[in-house]
This record gives C-alpha cells, sequence and structure tokens, in this order.
C-alpha cells in the first residue's frame, strides 16, 4: 500500500473515500474537511457522536466520493495514541474491503491526541496502514461473492511526513512476517522449516545466519535443546542471525526466541482443548525473525542477534521423559519434573549462548506459560527483568507502540526454593502458584548476571481469537514493534 502527502485543497479530493476520526468533542467542532457538514448535523441530530467504538459509513457523497467513513475515538480525555492506531487499522480495513482503492485519512485535528514522545501521527498511520490488511487465508477457497479481495492501493494524508510514514510502514512489515510465520502449522513448518526461513530473509536483507544441526548442537552441549526435540521426527536446531550495522555499532542486543513449531507437551500429554494453538508455540522465535527484518530494513545503528531455539514438543519412543537428567550448555543439569516444561529448556541453552555473546542486554521473547496468561488476560504480556532501567525503556516503548506489557515480580526466595532437585542442580517445573515467576528464575540461572536481561512472556497475547484494532484472527506478532521501538532508541 502507496501512502502519500496530499497537498490539494480538502474540497478537490477526488478518490473514493475519506476516512474521518472523530472524538466526541470534534464533532460539532470540526474544521473545513470533507463531510464537516455532514458529521455536524449527525452530530445535533445524535445519529453520530464519536463515541469509542462507533462507525458510520456514508455512501455517494457530493464531489464523487463514493464513501465517508466516520469513526468514533470517545471522549478526547480518554484518547490514547492506541486508540488512534487501532481506530485507523479497523477504517482502513473496512474501507479496502468495501472496496475503495483510495482514501484521504485527515489527522490534523487530531494533533492534540499526540503527546511528547509518541509516534509521530504519520508513524501511525503507517503502522495501521500495514497491519489492516493482513488476513492468514492463504489455505482458504476464495469463493466468489464470499470473498472481497481487499482493494486499498492509496491512501493519501495532509500533512504527512514520509519518512515516519515509511517507519511505521517497516514497523507493520516486521510484525507481519512474524504473524505470517507463526500462523502456519506444524506441518508446514518444523524446526528446519523455521530454519530455511530464517535463511531466506537473511538473503534477501545481507545478514548473517548460521544454523546448527543436531550434531552440532551436539558438540556444542546443548543438551536441553536436544532433549526436548528427541521425540518429533522433525530434529532440532538452533539458528543464529546477525545483523550489523554499516559502521561501528553503539551497542550490542541479543534477541532470543522460543521457537516450539508445535507443542504437544510431549509425554505429559496436554488435554486436547489446551493442544489447539500450539502451533503458536514458535511465536517467540518469529517475532524476534520479524524484529530483525525490521532492523535490517531500517538500518539502525545496533549489532542485533536473534537466536531461535526450534523444536518439536512431542512423545514417542525416542521422547524424554520425566525424572530424566539433562545438561545444559553452561554444564548445569536439570532433572525434567514435566516435559511440558519445554519452553524453558530450550531458551537455557540459547540463553547461555546469548550471554557468551557478551551483548549490552539480552531480551528474551516466548509463549511460555499458561500461568502468565491467566494473571494477565489475552491482551497484555508479562515483562519480567530485574533491571529497573531495561523494564522502564522496554514499557515506554510498549506504550508507544500500543503492545501492552506489565512488569511482574523476576525475584522470589521462596519460588527460588523451589527449583531445588535432590539429584540434580534444578527441576525444570514447580508448583502451580507463581508458575510464571518460577519460569523466569529457572531461566535467570543461564544469564551471565552482570549483562541485563528481560524476559518477555507473550503467552495468550500470541493468538488473537476474532480481529479487532491492528489484529487479525489468529497469530498477532505481539512483541515486534515494542522491541524494535527499543532498538531504534
Ligand atoms: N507453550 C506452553 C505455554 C502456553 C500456554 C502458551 C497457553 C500459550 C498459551 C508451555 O510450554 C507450557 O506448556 N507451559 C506449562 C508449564 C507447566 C507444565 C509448568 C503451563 O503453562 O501449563
Ligand atoms: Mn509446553
Ligand atoms: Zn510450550
Amino acid at each position: 500500500m502507496e501512502i502519500q502527502a496530499y497537498n490539494g485543497s480538502m474540497g478537490e479530493w477526488r478518490g473514493d473515500a475519506v476516512l474521518l476520526l472523530l472524538r466526541e468533542e470534534d464533532c460539532l467542532t470540526l474544521p473545513s474537511l470533507p463531510g464537516a457538514e455532514a458529521v455536524r448535523l449527525l452530530a445535533e441530530r445524535k445519529d453520530f457522536s464519536g463515541k469509542k467504538g462507533s462507525s458510520l459509513r456514508l455512501p455517494l457523497l457530493e464531489g464523487g466520493i463514493k464513501n465517508l467513513y466516520l469513526m468514533g475515538l470517545g471522549k478526547a480525555e480518554a484518547c490514547s495514541t492506541a486508540g488512534v492506531r487501532d481506530t485507523l487499522a479497523w477504517g482502513l480495513r473496512m474501507a479496502g474491503r468495501q472496496r475503495n482503492e483510495s482514501v484521504l485519512v485527515p489527522l490534523s485535528h487530531l494533533e492534540d491526541a499526540f503527546k511528547d514522545g509518541d509516534p509521530s501521527p504519520s508513524a501511525i498511520l503507517g503502522e495501521a496502514a500495514g497491519l489492516c490488511g493482513y488476513v492468514f487465508d492463504k489455505y482458504k477457497e476464495k469463493k466468489e461473492g464470499e470473498y472481497e479481495p481487499f482493494a486499498l492501493k492509496e491512501v493519501f494524508v495532509p500533512g504527512l511526513v514520509p519518512e515516519k510514514a515509511r517507519q511505521g510502514q517497516i514497523f507493520a512489515a516486521a510484525q507481519v512476517a512474524a504473524r505470517a510465520l507463526a500462523n502456519e502449522p506444524g506441518c508446514a513448518i518444523s524446526p528446519a522449516g523455521l530454519a530455511e526461513n530464517a535463511a531466506a530473509m537473511a538473503g534477501e536483507l545481507g545478514l548473517d545466519c548460521e544454523v546448527w544441526d543436531e550434531k552440532r548442537l551436539e558438540q556444542e552441549g546443548m543438551g536441553a535443546l536436544l532433549a526436548v526435540g528427541s521425540g518429533s521426527a522433525n530434529p532440532p536446531r538452533l539458528i543464529h542471525l546477525t545483523y550489523k550495522p554499516e559502521g561501528t555499532a553503539k551497542r550490542k542486543i541479543v534477541l532470543v526466541g522460543k521457537g516450539i513449531t508445535f507443542d504437544s507437551g510431549g509425554l505429559d500429554i496436554k488435554p486436547s482443548n489446551f493442544m489447539t494453538t500450539m502451533k503458536g508455540d514458535k511465536s517467540g522465535a518469529c517475532a524476534v525473525l520479524g524484529v530483525l527484518r525490521g532492523a535490517a530494513e531500517l538500518g539502525l545503528d545496533t549489532e542485533v542477534h536473534g537466536l531461535l531455539a526450534a523444536a518439536e514438543n512431542m512423545p514417542s519412543g525416542s521422547s524424554y521423559r520425566p525424572d530424566d537428567i539433562v545438561r545444559a550448555r553452561n554444564g548445569k543439569t536439570i532433572e525434567i519434573d514435566n516435559t511440558d516444561a519445554e519452553g524453558r529448556l530450550v531458551l537455557a541453552d540459547a540463553l547461555c549462548l546469548a550471554s557468551e555473546l557478551k551483548p549490552d542486554a539480552i531480551i528474551d521473547m516466548a509463549t511460555l506459560t499458561g500461568a502468565c496468561a491467566v494473571a494477565l488476560g489475552k491482551w497484555r504480556a508479562g515483562l519480567f527483568t530485574r533491571d529497573n532501567a531495561l523494564a522502564d525503556a522496554l514499557l515506554a516503548s510498549s506504550l508507544r507502540r500500543g503492545e501492552p506489557f506489565w512488569r511482574m515480580p523476576a525475584e522470589d526466595e521462596h519460588i527460588e526454593e523451589s527449583l531445588k532437585s535432590p539429584f540434580a542442580d534444578m527441576v525444570n517445573s514447580g508448583p502451580r502458584y507463581g508458575g510464571a515467576i518460577f519460569a523466569t528464575i529457572f531461566l535467570s540461572r543461564f544469564v551471565e548476571k552482570s549483562i541485563p536481561w528481560a524476559h518477555l512472556d507473550i503467552a495468550g497475547v500470541d493468538f488473537m481469537d476474532k480481529e479487532w484494532g491492528v489484529y487479525s484472527r489468529g497469530a498477532s506478532g505481539f512483541g515486534v514493534r515494542t522491541c524494535l521501538d527499543y532498538l531504534t532508541r
């Protein structure tokens, strides 16, 4: 989709649709925009008053414009940039599905909704435009009459800052790439398939990509990742992507992603209603791939590494078992209490490797615990870190990009106790209560203490049951824009 500045007068614009986002206060005081007169009349008649979530389409406007879309943002005091982004995506999606090829989006009347430090209106528009059209429908028959192809091709914006819009579009494309990969079912993407995808992306963008197969993993002492992958016909992989800026890098960040291409639970098999959507257990790895794509396309001045720990967790005669004791890359032994607590195992080895790269910070992304989803719901993800500066930076990025994270405890002496094993250095799973904190403390044993580290638990938020705002049904790519924002700052 092309986004361009519109420099002509509002009344002279000739295209398919106009999309107007309105706060309640705007409806009676709208400056001279196309449709302003209609908006005032509708507001007086109380037919449209800008309520949050309300929308109205007025077809056949004067001057040959086919559709005017009015979208409510709610009360001005409660209107956030996240609300603007979601509403833009919703309106553009609607316009695109209703056969509009070009749409004019005035934004200047919303300027005071943007605070210092927010992404600019142009950047938000770039994100919304890039995210609104994606649906996972490649395996579905496109039946005539039922299927409306997404028609939107051009978005015109008065006062657009093209450079900012382009940045927003890169953020969106990074997230769409993560969604598209995470949506692929387990039969389509194995750990080796994930590696192929990473290698293809690396080729396209000029990144380094190194893939370790099961033989190499053995030599490298990655016993935890190997154990998790041992039950599957599709062997595990460790994928290492590197983005290096042109000049000398300002800093070095390592991103680590959980890449379980399907999580059946292994021998501690999941009940069937918990097993569906577990193709999404590779979402962390897919998000890391997305962030690397974005980093390269933005040409960031930070060196960024992506480590994807890829395995399929399956029950079979060759599976790892409860009671097994496995050795991670840093030499620590782990007694397996539950084969369904596999994510922390694959991450353990990857976090050891991440620490060896001596970065300025490590961030891991993982659909790690049901407990995190129980605590925070399906729309807010967990941020676990002992580093206050890193927490503040990530929460600021999260707010800027409208991906809510909530800081959770990363230390607890009582939970620490429950990691003890009589036979090994630790167990991989403990009591139900505080399960997400247990997992974090477990991971911390594999991170070099002096390196600032944050763990993002995206279980629950990785998969949307319905279309809303910038999200389509299925994989969300949650966390991609937050991490990318963090890297740009
Ligand atoms: N992949 C799951 C966590 C998950 C749950 C992700 C729901 C997305 C939505 C993880 O591997 C898992 O099975 N965790 C267990 C850990 C337990 C056995 C200690 C869980 O959360 O139940
Ligand atoms: Mn599991
Ligand atoms: Zn899992």
